[in-house]
């Protein structure tokens, strides 16, 4: 060691290290953060669900790159004035767009906890990863699936097809696949879903290497569910041209309406077919915790992989996706690779393989089943499962609300907790009053519902995700639905971007 590195180092502390000069001074203002942002969570009915971000705000964030350090408090004022205030709006009780989840103090703190940890869940032998596997082991649980299954965290349902749609691939062609891609045989796979699944399954077929024309998508009836005669059909008429289909995605809550298909018939048909049967169960699959959804969710527990997101209805803070694969095995077989540099051994720090590194793309991880493992543990699944439940109890108070008001339209049949409807105007001038409607509702403040498209006429859409949502938030949806429906259809002012205070409940 040279004098000058012996200097400032050891009791001293190196003068390079990023660690504070004064650890009670972090501790004020940590305290203080933590104290603001409970403030926030717990007083997030006083503010707009959402607000447009100002020019002079957006323009903050094309700063140079900072060379020298600015004061911490400087750095935490700015968050708290330019950052905290623009957020999406999904922890506020009005979010209903898409479909996001809350967040719950809870799994803000246990985020905390995983970032002083500071864990690397790629592998090797510690109690993080372990939490991970108690997670897998749950899941396996909740979905009745055997002792052979595997699972992992990852970022998101996205990730989880993807990676689903890999395992498939490498069950159909072998692992030999991995090293000659998917040429020959592979270039025939074909993989069935329906009309109504989310736009990341072709997407997953399209980075997989197969092309999204690999994807056939199958009718649905009136209520989004595929329609299995015509699947069947389908996959007849493929093996006749010479086409190998080797995959079917079911979904467990389509993204547009809410749809469960008939996942008991599709198990059936992929037994018969020899075909893998994957589940897209981004917020559906948790379904399960509540009782009296569990049954509608019947032949999930015979799926080959299943994706969800603790994110979404289990109100996990972002991310949680999970992928949990029925024969673990195989998962291991679709993305485990030897390098000498991860070699396992079977004590100290390299035991404990196979380790999640094996079991996906990502090699360094974050601690994401910390925050899970925490809502799992505090809240407890029955809990959780009411909470579910509820949430498409007030689907179902909108849906009554929808049709007991002449000015609006039910535009698909309510099955779990998401709703499309829009304002009556006549058919050339819906789709854009709609449009401004959401877009103005959006800007108030009041609320956040997002749109879709169903049968080619825009609908405005309310997925009724977030724990906090009650009553009060789908009768401020439904007035400010009515109320800027009636000022844009009579051409009289439209307030824009001004926000209206919410009634404090
Ligand atoms: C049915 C369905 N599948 C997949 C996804 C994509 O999930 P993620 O956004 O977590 O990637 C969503 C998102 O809303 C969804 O609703």
């Amino acid at each position: 060691m040279t004098a000058a590195l012996r200097e400032g180092s050891a009791a001293s502390g190196s003068s390079e290290t990023l660690d504070p000069k004064d650890w009670d001074e972090i501790r004020a203002l940590g305290h203080r953060m933590l104290d603001d942002m409970i403030d926030y969570v717990a007083t997030i009915r006083e503010r707009p669900v959402w607000r447009p971000i100002p020019e002079e705000v957006r323009a903050r964030f094309r700063a140079e790159l900072p060379r020298q350090p600015s004061d911490l408090g400087d750095v935490y004022r700015e968050f708290s004035d330019f950052i905290a205030p623009y957020a999406t709006g999904n922890v506020h009780p009005g979010f209903m767009g898409w479909v996001h989840g809350g967040g719950t103090a809870v799994g803000m703190l246990a985020e905390m906890l995983a970032a002083g940890l500071n864990a690397n869940l790629g592998g090797r032998d510690h109690v993080p990863v372990e939490v991970e596997r108690q997670i897998v082991e749950w899941t396996r649980a909740m979905f009745r699936l055997p002792r052979e299954a595997s699972g992992i965290f990852v970022t998101g349902t996205s990730m989880a097809n993807l990676m689903a749609v890999l395992v498939a691939r490498t069950a159909a062609l072998g692992q030999i696949v991995r090293q000659h891609g998917v040429g020959g045989e592979g270039a025939l796979l074909t993989a069935y879903t329906s009309t109504a699944a989310h736009g990341c399954v072709a997407k997953a077929m399209d980075l997989a290497g197969f092309g999204s024309d690999a994807l056939r998508s199958v009718e649905v009836d009136r209520s989004h569910r595929v329609d299995v005669t015509a699947l069947r059909a389908q996959i007849a008429r493929d093996r006749e041209i010479g086409l190998k289909p080797f995959l079917v995605v079911g979904s467990a809550g389509t993204v547009d309406i809410g749809a469960i298909d008939d996942l008991q018939a599709l198990n059936a048909l992929c037994r018969e077919e020899k075909l893998w049967f994957h589940v897209d169960g981004a917020y559906g699959a948790l379904g399960v915790l509540s009782p009296a959804l569990a049954p509608r969710l019947a032949g999930l527990e015979s799926a080959d992989s299943i994706a969800l997101d603790f994110h979404k209805w289990g109100q996990v803070p972002y991310d949680a996706g999970f992928l949990i694969v029925r024969d673990g095995h195989r998962h291991q077989e679709a993305f485990a690779a030897h390098a000498g540099y991860l070699r396992r051994e079977t004590r100290g720090l390299a035991a404990g393989s196979p380790w999640p590194c094996d079991l996906g793309p990502d090699l360094s991880r974050g601690f994401r089943a910390l925050k899970t493992w925490f809502t799992l543990k505090a809240y407890g699944t029955e809990k959780l499962g009411a909470m579910i439940e509820r949430t498409c109890v007030l689907a179902g108070y909108l849906e009554a609300r929808i049709l007991a008001e002449p000015r609006l339209e039910l535009l698909a049949p309510v099955q779990l907790n998401i709703v499309c409807f829009r304002y009556r105007a006549d058919d050339a001038h819906s789709d854009a009053l709609n449009g401004d409607i959401v877009a103005d509702i959006q800007e108030s403040g009041i609320s956040a519902p997002s749109t879709t498209v169903l049968d080619g006429r825009l609908a405005i859409r309310a997925a009724i995700v977030n724990h906090r949502t009650d009553v009060v938030d789908i009768d401020a949806l439904v007035a400010a639905v009515l109320d800027f429906g009636a000022r844009r259809s009579s051409g009289g002012p439209v307030p824009g971007a001004e926000q209206s205070p919410r009634p404090a409940t």
